[in-house]
């Protein structure tokens, strides 16, 4: 793993003053690590905890299909389970295998949920597209009238 400039390693993911440009790159250098030998599409994310700490996830196939995880949920339960629970923001990125970007990425209903989870919604989301550019949004405007633990008391 390339440590991004300024960074400070520890046990695996980086602790940086990120921008979204940098966060950008980082979602494009999980993509790489896809494992994706059914869809060919390539998914990359990185997620930004408060304390200023990245983790990294791309999306990983399986065989029987639905146990197939995507990158937001893989960067968000390693997080989850090092004991982040308050996020920034994430980006994420998604294309052909070994093709660049070409459209914008939007991430899918069960991933905006599990962001839904553990964050409120001003968490803000970076989703690539092409010529290394990317969209700006909110967990509030991509899952409006949203469910979480806040309705069930
Ligand atoms: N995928 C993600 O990684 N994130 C999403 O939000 C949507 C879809 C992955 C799952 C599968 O490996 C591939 O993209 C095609 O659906």
């Amino acid at each position: 793993m390339l440590a991004p400039a300024g960074a400070v390693q520890q046990k695996g993911v980086f602790t940086i003053m990120t921008t979204p440009e940098e966060l950008v790159r980082l979602a494009k250098e999980a993509r790489e690590r896809a494992y994706i030998p059914y869809s060919g599409f390539a998914v990359g994310a990185a997620l930004l905890c408060r304390d200023g700490t990245v983790y990294q996830g791309c999306n990983i196939e399986n065989a029987a299909f639905s146990p197939t995880i995507c990158a937001e949920r893989v960067a968000m339960f390693k997080a989850v389970y090092d004991g982040k629970r308050d996020f920034e923001a994430i980006a994420v990125v998604g294309g052909r295998a070994g093709e660049e970007i070409t459209g914008l990425f939007p991430p899918c209903g069960v991933c905006r949920q599990v962001l839904r989870e553990f964050c409120g919604l001003d968490f803000k989301l970076y989703l690539g597209k092409e010529n290394n550019g990317w969209v700006e949004t909110t967990l509030g405007e991509i899952l409006p009238y949203s469910f979480s633990s806040a309705d069930m008391k």
